[in-house]
């Protein structure tokens, strides 16, 4: 089954083709994230205009790259939620009118439950992917991490899954991108951290590591106040100087000494989570994914301290990608029947 997934949830416009959720024929990803940086977070209405110029010929160059025509595509998937609503509205509306026009079934997924579908996709012909080699075997315990989710998921099967943890504030790669911010590195924070951090001393600032009253959930918005706080006492300043004025008062030096004691601090708090979870429910496979699984570092972590194999799949596939979207749309169309696209809606805040 060859399906056309379309993602807009964010600032990056995908569409990506592939069969039986399993081959990954052509992944196309324009983002906006330039035009972004300078204000160093996303600006909605600017991620919306973009996702607005460029849909058309992101599709259209999905489907070139795949070497298919519509007679071929046997569906459509496309991102419902979660995720900032002028985003979502352009990837939904045209995959409405898509599937009315081309007369094919639609099928509306969530942003994250496509998180761990990316670690489905085991084989392209496309260059310059390190896929998995083999499907998650089931149970599968998915620790997803990325700027808007930080979520801990026990999948059963596919149609049978739980949420065991998730965070009470911000997200964690949120977190990596307000404490950039704070030190002056450019968004997104993700990457600059981990760069900077590689010349820094994790152990220079003592950070707290929060204390949840749910066994296997996060909070990040704590850890992101002392950073500050110890952001605020390198500069010689007290708490009520202003965060946007820090970074000129901070040396080099400095900043990869933070940059590298908060990353060691967040990754540590999801390493501990995720080592419970593997101790308790013994899955079959783990798996990271999502934009933060990106990192190094923290691969290097689960490695040293994660008991069981941890998989992961490409880098351009942890991050937002449309291949993910049409994986998950073949394990829903197994399932479930198409969408009526007349009376298909976004979902903001859609929960797993
Ligand atoms: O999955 P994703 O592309 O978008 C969302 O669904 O949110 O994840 C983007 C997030 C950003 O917060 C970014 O700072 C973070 O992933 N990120 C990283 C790294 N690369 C991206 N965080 C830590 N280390 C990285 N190397
Ligand atoms: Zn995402």
């Amino acid at each position: 089954m060859r399906i056309l997934g379309i993602e807009t949830s964010c600032d990056e416009t995908a569409a990506a083709v592939v069969d039986d959720g399993q081959i990954m024929l052509s992944n196309v990803i324009a983002s906006s994230v330039d035009l972004h940086t300078v204000y160093g977070g996303v600006v909605p209405e600017i991620a919306a205009r973009s996702h607005l110029e460029v849909i058309t010929p992101v599709i259209e160059q999905a489907l070139q790259e795949a070497k298919t025509d519509w007679e071929q595509i046997d569906a459509i998937g496309v991102t419902k939620g979660p995720g900032l609503g002028g985003s979502l509205l352009i990837g939904v509306m045209t995959a409405k009118t898509l599937a009315i026009a081309k007369n094919k079934p639609l099928f509306p997924v969530n942003h994250v439950e496509a998180h761990i579908y990316a670690n489905y996709i085991t084989q392209t012909p496309l260059q310059g992917y390190q896929l998995p080699t083999g499907p998650p075997s089931l149970p599968l315990l998915a620790l997803i991490v990325s700027g808007g989710h930080s979520h801990l998921i026990y999948l059963k099967t596919h149609s049978d899954y739980e949420v065991i943890g998730r965070t009470h504030d911000d997200a964690v790669g949120e977190a990596f991108d307000k404490v950039a911010k704070i030190i002056g590195l450019p968004y997104p924070g993700g990457p600059s951290i981990a760069k900077a951090a590689q010349d820094g001393n994790p152990g220079a600032i003592k950070l707290p590591k929060a204390q949840m009253p749910g066994k296997y959930d996060f909070s990040f918005s704590g850890l992101k106040t002392a950073v500050l706080r110890a952001t605020q006492a390198a500069a010689g300043k007290d708490f009520t100087f202003p965060s946007y004025e820090l970074s000129p008062l901070l040396s080099d030096i400095q900043k990869s000494d933070i940059a590298a004691s908060f990353q060691q601090t967040a990754l540590q708090m999801l390493i501990d989570k995720l080592s419970l979870a593997v101790e308790d429910y013994s899955p079959a496979s783990v798996i990271i994914g999502g934009g933060v699984a990106a990192n190094l570092r923290l691969r290097e972590m689960a490695k040293a301290q994660i008991a069981t194999e941890v998989g992961y799949t490409d880098i351009k596939l942890c991050t937002d990608n449309a291949a993910m979207i049409a994986a998950l749309a073949f394990y829903k169309s197994q399932q479930v029947e198409p969408t009526n696209p007349y009376i298909l809606e976004i979902d903001p805040n859609q929960s797993m």
